[in-house]
């Protein structure tokens, strides 16, 4: 089979030839049909994730595909795939047959587009934990989103004003009128300059870092401030996560939601790494085969 393959952090995927798997006892075989390439796989290759598979590895922790062998599925049944270690500390996604933990599995609905349930799971559990695990985002509460073109910032607009929120994506939008709660996908001085539009008593969820991962804290204003910065971690929300997606999924299906996604061959896995690095990029990548 075809596989996306790197031998060193930093250093340019490459496809290469392997062996296919072969079925074992609590593994499944899925034939590819979608696999994401997001900021996490970048974080995985620069060496800077916590875990990493052993050298040389096949990333991708994120995919969609058809069941070949299960003990807990049917061959045909379309899945998604996320977790249980893939791509983070053992081979992921970015190959022909993934073999991955069957914990790792997740039905698909018929009829959704097979890219879009290979991107859905980050932007989409992310947006929806933060929101109501973390935040616990109430009806007519005003929110500010930085970051709010990207995959988590666009999915955390559209579940905030389902919600019953009133949302803005600068925060010259609010017309001087603090807000109840910030989710900041981007980090920071954006974050710096958006948490003093939080109303005292009000909150923020942290997301991202791409634009810095410092935050200078006075804490005397904190104090005073009473703004409760609230972390987001989405391994350890994971369950959280988890349990979200049939709804969410529901919802992409009849389009109630909308994630844009962005096509690459699998043998432009190098491509898609620089792309989703790319300031203005619209919605999440994908390999296909
Ligand atoms: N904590 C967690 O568990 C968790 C979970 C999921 C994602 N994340 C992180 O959340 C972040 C966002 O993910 P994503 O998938 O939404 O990314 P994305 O689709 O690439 O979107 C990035 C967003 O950040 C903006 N941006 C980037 N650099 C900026 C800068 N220097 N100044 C101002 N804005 C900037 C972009 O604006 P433009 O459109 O103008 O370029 C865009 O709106 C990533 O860092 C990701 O790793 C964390």
């Amino acid at each position: 089979m075809k596989a996306v393959r790197i031998s060193g952090f930093g250093i340019a995927p490459v496809l290469d030839e392997l062996p296919e798997p072969q079925p074992r006892a609590g593994r499944s075989l899925v034939r590819m049909a979608a696999a994401t390439v997001g900021h996490i796989d970048r974080t995985v290759w620069s060496g800077a994730f916590f875990a990493h598979p052993p050298l040389p590895y096949i990333p991708g922790v994120e995919a969609a595909g058809t069941v070949v062998a299960s003990d807990r599925h049917a061959p045909g049944q379309r899945v998604w795939l996320r977790g249980s270690g893939l791509g983070t500390t053992e081979n992921g996604t970015w190959c022909e047959l993934i073999d991955a933990p069957d914990e790792a599995l997740g039905l698909l609905p018929d009829g959704l587009d097979m890219a879009l349930g290979a991107a859905f799971f980050s932007p989409c559990t992310s947006a929806w934990v933060a929101l109501h695990e973390i935040a616990g985002l109430r009806a007519g509460e005003r929110v500010l989103v930085t970051g709010a073109t990207g995959a988590v910032g666009s999915m955390t607009v559209q579940l905030a004003r389902e919600t019953g929120a009133v949302v803005f994506a600068r925060a010259e939008e609010a017309a001087g009128q603090p807000v109840d709660l910030l989710v900041d996908t981007v980090g920071g001085p954006m974050l710096e300059a958006a948490l003093p539009h939080v109303a005292p008593g009000g909150r923020a969820v942290l997301v991202g870092y791409t634009a810095g991962n410092l935050l200078p804290l006075n804490i005397a204003h904190f104090l005073q401030r009473d703004v409760a910065l609230l972390p987001l971690n989405m391994f350890r929300r994971d369950a959280a996560g988890r349990a979200a997606v049939p709804s969410l999924l529901a919802r992409l299906s009849d389009g109630r939601l909308k994630l844009e996604v962005k096509r690459f061959p699998l043998g432009e896995a190098a491509s898609a790494l620089e792309w989703i690095t790319q300031r203005g990029h619209r919605g999440r990548a994908v390999l296909v085969p």
